[in-house]
This record gives structure tokens, C-alpha cells and sequence, in this order.
């Protein structure tokens, strides 16, 4: 006797709809960079890849969403630096940063620009540090959470400058953007992604770029380590992972989607309007990541440490 009956082939990969979760509130950088590849990895997958937006915590309480999430294809999580700064800034997580994911890839290393209400009087980087130290104990500043990088480039730049400021947090900075343009709220640090067409709009006021080459899309700010902080400099890079246990034939299906997204011409142009670009093919895959990871875990808990800003 033959093989009596049909041996069910095993499902291909993927055959529904895959979430992304995102660790803020949408209208915000992490939420613009997420919905172009999501949206480019759907053509490449055959499948819907669509974006869920969790704020909270500085995109703790995503993390630790996502860390348990069932393995099976269907969850990837978009995040950013701050996947290495909570486990220094948060005293308990619900999740280990390191060890609860499977990486799939780098995907992009976004500028900061230090950003304030259009009337602030302040008309450069110098008359705006001096606002600041003057009327230090009114200046009130903008960020997503302890954990975001609005609050990272915060810790950094009040340690430079040596105030402690009155920080607002929000879900994201897509929300603290809306108050920034009301002058509800002085300052922030935030990312292109976010705050360029603002700026070219002339709604908000721009001072510098945090990345230590000026931003091409940007000509105008110079960079905070020429204007007047030396030495500052802080880049939010996002890397897309799975939970842990996630098969690795499926890891390595994401991850070619990942790098054919990135090369989307579509992705590389709106990228490029927003002051940032793709990572590098070679940088697009799990080992990249990992290693990156790995690397900035350890590299931002002496600085976290030295700032002495923890949650509890
Ligand atoms: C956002 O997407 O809202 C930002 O990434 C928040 C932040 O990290 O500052």
C-alpha cells in the first residue's frame, strides 16, 4: 500500500497577519520609523504587518509585552536605544533586555535635535543654555518616560550643563510634540524623525543636531558639540526583535525582510527626508544586533550610574 492519505504540508510562513509592536504612542519617531517597514515588509512577506502602539513607562511596558508574546512568528517588537538603557535606569524590569529576544536586525541610527516653543527668546545653542541655567527652576522639558531617548538625551544634556530640570513625561514625543507646539511645554530632545518637518515649518525653534556630523537635511543646526556642549553626542539606534523561542528558520525569514525593506527605495527616500538612512545590509541581520546590544548594555550602565537618574 502506497502512502494512504495527503502528508499535511506544514503551513508557510507567514500565512497571517504578523503585529509590530511599538513602545510609544503613535505620531512619534519609533511609530514613523516602524509603520515604513512594516509597510514594506508586508510586500516582501505576502502579509499584513501591522503596527500596535503601547506607550508607558519609557517603552518598558512594551518590552516586557513583547518578551511575552507567543513565539511563533506572528510578534515582532520595534525598538530603540532604549532597550539598553532600561535595564540601568530600572531598579526591577518584568523582562531581561538581553535574554528574552531573539534579534532579528539593526535598522536605523536616528539624529536628536535640541528643539524649543517657537517664542522662546533664545536665538542660538549659547543664549539658550544661559535661558536655561537663568531660569532653571521654571524651565520645564519634554520627554517620553524614563527610558525613551527624549529622557536619555535629557539625563545627558542636564548632567552637561549641570541644572536639573523640571522634566513632563508623555507617551511618546508624537504627544509631547503637540504641547512643544502649543508653549506648553519649553524644550525637548528629539529625534528627526520627528521634529524636521516641524522645524522646516517654522512652528518649532532648532538649535543643534546631538550627532557629531550635522545632518544633511538639516544644514542650518550645527552640532551640539560645536554649538555648546563638546563632547555631546547621542544617536537613537532601533533594532526589531521576537520573543525568545522564536524558530530560527522564521528569524532569518524577518530578518531577509528587514534588509529588502531597507533597501526599499521608498524607505531609503523618506528616511532621507527625515534626517536619517538605513543601516547597512551587513547590520540588518541577528548577529549584528545581538552583538550591538550586547555592546550598549554595558556601555550605558556606568554613564546611567554616574547621572545617578533611576526609576524605582
Ligand atoms: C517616540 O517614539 O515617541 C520616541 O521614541 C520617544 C522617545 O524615545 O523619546
Amino acid at each position: 500500500l502506497g502512502l494512504v492519505g495527503s502528508v499535511q504540508a506544514a503551513d508557510p510562513y507567514p500565512s497571517k497577519v504578523i503585529t509590530m509592536l511599538i513602545p510609544f504612542a503613535a505620531g512619534g519617531p519609533t511609530d514613523t520609523v516602524g509603520r515604513l517597514i512594516a509597510q514594506s515588509m508586508s510586500k516582501d512577506l505576502g502579509q499584513q504587518v501591522i503596527v500596535e502602539n503601547l506607550g508607558g513607562a519609557g517603552g518598558t511596558l512594551a518590552a516586557g509585552k513583547a518578551a511575552r508574546s507567543p513565539a511563533d512568528g506572528y510578534n515582532i517588537f520595534l525598538h530603540h536605544i532604549g532597550q539598553s538603557t532600561a535595564p540601568s535606569l530600572y531598579r526591577k524590569l518584568s523582562y531581561n533586555a538581553s535574554t528574552d529576544f531573539e534579534t532579528i536586525g539593526l535598522v536605523t541610527d536616528v539624529p536628536m535635535t535640541i528643539v524649543a516653543r517657537s517664542n522662546m527668546p533664545a536665538k542660538n545653542m549659547q543664549e539658550l543654555l544661559a535661558y536655561i541655567k537663568t531660569n532653571k527652576d521654571k524651565v520645564t522639558y519634554a520627554n517620553a518616560g524614563i527610558g525613551s531617548a527624549s529622557h536619555l538625551c535629557g539625563m545627558l544634556f542636564q548632567t552637561a550643563v549641570g541644572v536639573d530640570l523640571t522634566t513632563v513625561p508623555y507617551k511618546g514625543t508624537g504627544p509631547a510634540m503637540n504641547d512643544l507646539l502649543g508653549g506648553q511645554v519649553d524644550f525637548m530632545c528629539d529625534q528627526t524623525t520627528n521634529t524636521t518637518s516641524q522645524i522646516k515649518g517654522g512652528k518649532i525653534k532648532a538649535y543643534a543636531v546631538t550627532t557629531k556630523k550635522p545632518v544633511a537635511s538639516l544644514p542650518d543646526l550645527p552640532t551640539l558639540d560645536k554649538a555648546g556642549l563638546p563632547g555631546f553626542e547621542v544617536g537613537v539606534w532601533h533594532g526589531l526583535y521576537a520573543p525568545k523561542g522564536t524558530p530560527k528558520p522564521i528569524i532569518d525569514r524577518l530578518s531577509k525582510s528587514l534588509q529588502t525593506a531597507l533597501k526599499d527605495p521608498s524607505v531609503i527616500a523618506r528616511f532621507a527626508e527625515l534626517g536619517t538612512e538605513p543601516v547597512a545590509q551587513d547590520q540588518a541581520t541577528p548577529a549584528a544586533l545581538r552583538k550591538h546590544l550586547d555592546a550598549e548594555i554595558a556601555r550605558w550602565k556606568p554613564i546611567i550610574e554616574k547621572a545617578g537618574q533611576y526609576a524605582d
